[in-house]
């Protein structure tokens, strides 16, 4: 059994929890109080069927033992006549209707004009740690089931499977795959993910007033500008290592929507799921849709535990492998050092280098296909370009193989460029309005993959590239948003179903491919953070995080990154400087920054001196050794980057506490102002610990105890440094 890292309190809670867990079933209904009860590790959550016979959220929070607590709930009063019982009444899933003025979770035309939903309980059904609640419209054969899977981790899923059971189609404007409702109250803090092209994953915080906020992509893609992930702290401010957290992320890499509202009665309620934006999704007699899932979860320790939490699911449950996958390998990929100029004995000479230093996975990027000399030409046209692989890839595979590296590839399947012998055979494969212009976008247009001639050529193409090569690994890359979302060839009532079709046909050419090729391995990747969610990283084995590669900026997309991801999922490169931002760092700074996720090398080996070698050489040696308890330890974010003193430290713990590993960075000095000692976390304190540092000029045998509260002294000094230490128990 894995055992979670908490400080001890935690431990014991845990502990008290999972005897408790073997006296009651996982979700429970409960007739007295007609509650269903969702224990998920140490949180609970509980739904009732209310006076009405609608479902009220009556709880979600730290683990509740006595079922006993739960009274039946009653829906509120009509507070005045602009303020009506449907939209005071907290509602698990709110269909528009019966005066709700808040947002819903569901709003439907049906063909009679009828614009109105009210949806009641009608039977449910618990198995194991699942559970489905059937709720139905008052008058209309609409239903709507409600799933629900509780998770060790302190982790709820839902989503929603809504069915046209009428004899009419009718169209759903809004299908949102669920809500969290806070206790109600004032003084609530919102954190979420905002960012841009080379600079996603920015974490910001801001106080919750009366409105919606809504975090939102109209892209077509996750987006770099916004990740749907939320946390919400309060009423009073947590810590990253105390306080009230819930947050929320959704599985999905289409449009999604995640609003955040305050109503006038001071409940603070989310709503998340398909974006509503250019959203109509007709349904035939018969037809259901099923909406992305949603995962909520709650932690009582901050957002350090949140995120630790969140990361151990993930770990467990959502990465293909779970718990059986191995760490990522370090990669080298030539994009930086020869761009589109790729040829057999400039990437051999790259592999020969790449293995010196102990790289295990050698990919090519851009420009091995069709007539791909600039962006300009070739994406569509997945075949070896003759030109520049006269023989092939096998060659340069079977080198890269005998070099002891696995081989991968870059691949960009949803895109083709007007000046390609796939688009000038299929110009209507493109998006497209039909008497409109097409805007390009780095010289290329995006397939409507929603298509399925276009899903199956897809497919077929990368089918035949895996199975004739030695292919290891895909990137996955999409360098463009959606843009004149038309599909002609469907009925125009058919047409907005585009964004929907569009991400789950992506879903089944990776899930098909995978499949067909159980070995394969792929990265997700959108011009660097722009496909990050927890729907591809169910399919992928890692995230391209970003393409800013800068050690500095990195810092804060991978801070970031990790409120929401597991580290492991994070592709970390160490690049050559000046990085695009005109900054020059030194290359041990890149690789300690590097290192606190899945290492990877970018860099021109070309222009190495014999010193970079033989430092690259250390720093992957030494990260062999401890990416173990980086990639499958728990996180604890020390100091962040954001801090305006210029230092940054992350440590990450072995899930048994007796290994752990610290880097430090520090900005910037200012002569006489002191880093003071770094207290340490998640360690036992009765451990004795051996520490040392990556250069072996400092050790030190201490007790955890002391570690985590006089803390280790640092000395860094100068701009740019970086430090990392190990810790071993003894
Ligand atoms: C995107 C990716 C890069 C690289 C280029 C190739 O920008 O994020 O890493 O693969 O495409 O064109």
């Amino acid at each position: 059994m894995l055992v979670p890292v908490f400080p001890m309190r935690t431990f014991v809670l845990c502990t008290l929890l999972s005897s408790l867990a073997l006296a009651a079933d996982p979700i429970r209904f409960l007739p007295a109080s007609k509650t269903f009860v969702l224990d998920a590790g140490p949180v609970t959550s509980a739904i009732a069927i209310n006076n009405n016979n609608e479902l009220q959220p009556v709880y979600f929070g730290p683990r509740l033992w006595r079922d006993d607590d739960f009274k039946p709930a009653v829906a509120s009063r009509e507070w005045a006549s602009f303020d009506l019982s449907a939209a005071t009444t907290p509602k698990e899933y709110a269909g528009y209707g019966g005066g709700l003025f808040v947002e819903p979770c569901l709003k439907v035309t049906l063909p009679n004009g009828v614009r109105d939903v009210v949806l009641k309980y009608q039977s449910h059904e618990i198995k194991g740690d699942t559970l489905e609640i059937r709720v139905k419209d008052i008058s209309y054969d609409l239903a709507v089931s409600l799933h629900y899977r509780v998770f060790p981790q302190g982790v709820i899923r839902k989503h929603a499977v809504i069915t046209n059971r009428t004899a009419a189609p009718l169209t759903l404007e809004s299908a949102q795959s669920g809500s969290l409702h806070v206790p109600p109250g004032e003084g609530y803090r919102l954190t979420y993910l905002y960012g841009r092209w080379a600079g996603e994953t920015q974490m910001i915080r801001e106080d919750i007033h009366p409105g919606v906020k809504v975090m939102e992509s109209r892209r077509g893609n996750t987006s770099h500008q916004a990740n749907p992930w939320f946390a919400i702290d309060g009423p009073e401010p947590a810590s990253e290592i105390s306080g009230r957290v819930w947050y929320g992320a959704l599985g999905w890499s289409g449009n999604w929507r995640v609003a955040v509202e305050q109503s006038s009665h001071q409940q603070v309620r989310v709503t998340a799921g398909l974006n509503t934006f250019d959203f109509a999704h007709s349904l035939k007699p018969g037809e259901s849709l099923e909406t992305p899932p949603l995962y909520l979860g709650f932690s009582d320790q901050g957002f350090g535990e949140a995120s630790r939490a969140f990361h151990r699911f993930q770990r467990e449950f959502i990465f293909p492998g779970g718990l059986t996958s191995k760490p990522r390998p370090i990669l080298y990929n030539s994009w930086e050092a020869t761009e589109m100029n790729v040829n057999e004995p400039g990437q051999v000479e790259l592999a020969k280098k790449a293995a010196t230093i102990g790289v295990e996975r050698f990919v090519m990027d851009d420009g091995w296909f069709g007539a791909r000399d600039t962006d300009h030409a070739g994406l569509g046209d997945w075949f070896v370009s003759r030109k520049k692989f006269p023989n092939g890839l096998k060659p340069l595979i079977d080198q890269v193989k005998a070099l002891g590296m696995d081989f991968g590839l870059w691949v960009e399947p949803e895109m083709v460029n007007p000046d390609s012998d796939l688009y000038r055979a299929h110009p209507d494969w493109a998006m497209h309005f039909p008497d409109r212009p097409r805007t390009t976008a780095r010289n290329q247009l995006i397939l409507n993959l929603a298509r399925n001639d276009v899903k199956e050529y897809i497919f077929s193409a990368l089918d035949k590239l895996v199975t004739e090569n030695d292919i290891a690994f895909l990137k996955w890359d999409m360098n463009r948003n959606v843009s004149e979302p038309g599909w002609p060839e469907v009925a125009p009532e058919e047409q907005k179903k585009l964004w929907l079709q569009y991400t789950r046909n992506v879903y089944a050419i990776i899930d098909r491919l995978r499949q067909k090729h159980p070995r394969l391995e792929i990265e997700s990747c959108s011009g660097g953070g722009g496909r990050i969610d927890l729907g591809i990283l169910t399919r992928t084995d890692q995230v391209w995080t970003s393409d800013n590669t800068d050690a500095l900026d990195r810092l804060k997309i991978q801070e970031g990154f990790t409120y929401p991801y597991a580290p492991k999922a994070m592709m970390a490169w160490v690049t050559d400087v000046p990085n695009f931002n005109g900054r020059s760092t030194p290359l041990r700074f890149r690789f300690l920054v590097a290192m606190q996720g899945s290492l990877g090398i970018g860099n021109n080996l070309n222009k190495w001196s014999t010193e970079d070698f033989a430092l690259a050489k250390k720093m992957v040696a030494w990260y062999k050794g401890v990416r173990e308890i980086i990639q499958h330890g728990q996180l604890f974010r020390l100091a962040s980057p954001r801090d305006p003193s210029g230092f940054a430290a992350t440590q990450y713990v072995s899930s048994d506490a007796k290994k752990s590993v610290v880097f430090a960075t520090l900005h910037s000095q200012q002569y006489g102002r002191i880093v003071p000692n770094l207290r340490l976390q998640g360690l036992n304190a009765q451990t004795v610990y051996k520490v040392a540092d990556i250069d072996n000029r400092f050790s030190t045998v201490e007790s955890g105890a002391s570690l985590m509260d006089r803390g280790l002294p640092l000395r860094l000094t100068g701009d740019y440094a970086a430090t990392a230490f190990t810790l071993e128990a003894q």
